[in-house]
């Protein structure tokens, strides 16, 4: 019976802190949760912290019922309404909730300050979104994609849209699999270039990492199609400007058409329609997004009983 195994990293901040072996093993470990195999575990009203300084739906909500379905419980600390939002340091809340909880997940801004918190908290961390990365949001988009062709050999995935914390955490996710990832996006809203260089570096084909300027180029041959919103949480001062930047970059039928016949469309949600992706796509037949909102909390389960073990 396949069972969780020990990661070797205490921590999942990036994409990059499980070896490709791990990720293959809680692709599996997802699925059997999916099919409600049972496994001989349970994780004794372990507790999981939550620190959400954005908003979130999914990932919060997911993170939940993966805790309570595995035998464990959640306190969602509202940083408004405990110390965090007046500014204890980071240093010193970590200290103190790692004496509580068994593993905290959270959604911040920068992605140094959730390596603050890691450091000093003796228990796991894990990253719910930072500006940066988003790595549990790509655990359960290579689900979706392996529950779909079964294997990620000739896959080639696409994304479309902003080169931000979603796509920096495809690439990384996709170097370690071997995946064909190609990123379009407006000349200057490019995915990190630290994350790019570091991407290169695991892909043995160097070919398999595409960025681009030109949507159309990049779809063709592609089997899914992935975007998110062009302006993300933090970013609202900017949106008149990026959605002027951002036209010709919406998944549209038209570049849906430019595509693979098997191509299915994926995007983490929420998403603004008529902006990254119109109405007739979302709502079409190749749509696998909800399919894929599921899996954040397979993936979940899956990440949580690995880390708990
Ligand atoms: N995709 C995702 O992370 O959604 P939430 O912002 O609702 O958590
Ligand atoms: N890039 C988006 C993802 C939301 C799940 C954001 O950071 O707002």
């Amino acid at each position: 019976m396949l069972k969780p195994i020990k990661l070797a990293n205490k921590n999942f901040l990036s994409s990059l802190d499980l070896s490709k072996e791990e990720v293959f093993h809680i692709l599996d470990l997802s699925n059997n949760f999916k099919k409600n195999k049972k496994f001989s575990i349970d994780l004794n009203s372990k507790v999981l912290g939550l620190i959400f300084d954005k908003s979130s739906t999914r990932t919060r909500v997911s993170f939940q019922v993966a805790m309570t379905r595995l035998g464990g419980t959640t306190i969602d600390l509202n940083p408004i309404t405990s110390q965090i939002g007046r500014g204890e340091p980071i240093k010193d809340t970590a200290r103190v909730l790692s004496r509580y909880c068994d593993v905290m997940a959270i959604r911040t801004f920068d992605h140094s300050d959730l390596e603050e918190y890691a450091k000093w908290s003796t228990k796991p961390v894990i990253n719910a979104l930072t500006d940066l990365e988003h790595p549990c949001q790509a655990l359960a988009d290579f689900l979706t994609i392996h529950e779909e062709f079964l294997d990620f050999k000739d896959v080639i995935l696409t994304f479309i849209g902003d080169g931000n914390n979603v796509a920096n955490s495809l690439i990384l996710c996709g170097a370690l699999l071997g995946v064909e990832v190609r990123i379009a996006c407006p000349k200057g809203y490019e995915p990190n270039s630290l994350v790019i260089k570091k991407a290169y570096e695991i892909y043995k084909n160097k070919d398999l990492l595409k960025i681009t300027n030109d949507p159309i180029i990049a779809v063709q041959g592609a089997n899914v199609l992935y975007t998110d919103v062009w302006s993300s949480m933090g970013e609202e001062d900017k949106k008149a400007e990026k959605d002027k930047f951002f036209n010709g970059f919406t998944i549209d039928n038209d570049l849906l058409s430019k595509a693979e016949k098997d191509a299915i469309v994926l995007h983490c949600l929420p998403a603004y329609r008529s902006k990254e992706i119109t109405d007739e796509v979302f709502e079409s037949k190749k749509n696998r997004i909800f399919e894929q909102a599921e899996n954040r909390l397979h993936a979940q389960q899956a990440l949580l009983s690995c880390l708990l073990h």
